[in-house]
This record gives C-alpha cells, structure tokens and sequence, in this order.
C-alpha cells in the first residue's frame, strides 16, 4: 500500500485545501472538542502545504511556516488518517517538509508537539526543548531539530 501513497504540494486556496482542512479538523481537532479556529488557518496562504495521497485521495498533511529568522521554519498540523497511522507516512511528511526547509536555506526546526506525539519527532531525531505547556486544552513540549548540511 505504501507504493501507493504520493506526497504533493496543496495550493491555497484549492479542492485538495478544502479536504486538508476537513482532515485536520478530523484528526487535530474533533479529539480535543475543538473546531478549527482562524488563529488554525489565518497565515495558510503564507506557508507550504505538503499532501500524503492515497489513491487520490488526503490521508495526511504537514504546513511549514516561516519565522521571523529566515533560518528557522516552523512545523505545524502534522495529521495522518487514523486508518493509515503507522505505516511511515507521517516519516515521509517530515522528510518532505525538512527538504523543503533545506531548498530554502533553513537551518533549525522548531514545533510544538503534543505530548502524545512526542515519541514520534524523537524517532525523527527532534529534541525536546521547553517544559510542558497547555495548548488546546493538552499537553504539548516545544521540540527542535537542526539540519546538518
Ligand atoms: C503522530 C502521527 C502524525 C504519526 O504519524 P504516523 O504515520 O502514524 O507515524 P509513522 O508511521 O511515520 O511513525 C514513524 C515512527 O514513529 C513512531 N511513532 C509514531 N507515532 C508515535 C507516537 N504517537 N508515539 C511514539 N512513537 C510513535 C513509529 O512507531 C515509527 O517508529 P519506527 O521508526 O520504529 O518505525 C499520527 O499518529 C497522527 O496523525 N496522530 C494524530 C494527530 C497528531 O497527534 N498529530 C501530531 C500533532 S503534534
């Protein structure tokens, strides 16, 4: 199945945008009883959008965002379909969004991660970086990774 699944810019606004926002509202926000807010979706237009598609179809997506440092890149609302969770498309979501980073000369990573999901940016050698903090009503760290050339 994995053979399958193609990884692909979404454009903002766009079908394929229409269907990132029902899946983080799926995937990132339902769970806490929460809606996609517009402080979730206000500087969309102004980052990369990254797809995983199975079959034509959205099963997950990662946004990367600038920063006030032309070096650092921010990595935001990182969701695979619970149906496909486990089999490396998370992995292959970072990956293409740490290429991308590198493409535009970024040097650090910096993200906020649910508790939950710690254990994931740690297999992708991010470090932990704050204490826990509430967001959304849970438990998140800052967590943090410098590319190497
Ligand atoms: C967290 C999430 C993005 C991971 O995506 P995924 O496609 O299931 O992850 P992968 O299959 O690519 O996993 C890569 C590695 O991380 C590990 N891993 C995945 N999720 C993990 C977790 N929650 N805790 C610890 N390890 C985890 C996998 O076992 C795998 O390890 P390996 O290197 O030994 O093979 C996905 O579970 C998800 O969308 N969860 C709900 C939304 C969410 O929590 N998003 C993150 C917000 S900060």
């Amino acid at each position: 199945m994995i053979n399958t699944v193609q990884y692909a810019p979404i454009k903002v606004p766009s079908e394929d945008y229409d269907a990132e926002l029902a899946l983080r509202e799926t995937l990132l926000r339902e769970p806490l009883g929460l809606a996609l807010s517009p402080n979730d979706t206000q500087e969309d237009m102004h980052q990369i959008h990254i797809g995983a598609f199975y079959n034509g179809t959205l099963i997950g997506c990662v946004l990367v965002a600038p920063e006030q440092d032309p070096e650092v890149f921010r990595i935001r609302q990182m969701a695979v379909h619970m149906d496909f969770q486990g089999r490396s498309i998370g992995r292959q979501l970072i990956q293409q969004a740490e290429k991308i980073i590198q493409q535009q000369q970024g040097k650090h990573i910096v993200l906020n991660a649910r508790t939950s999901a710690l254990g994931f940016y740690r297999r992708l050698n991010y470090q932990t970086a704050s204490a826990e903090f509430t967001s959304n009503t849970i438990a998140h760290a800052v967590m943090e990774k410098h590319l190497i050339d």
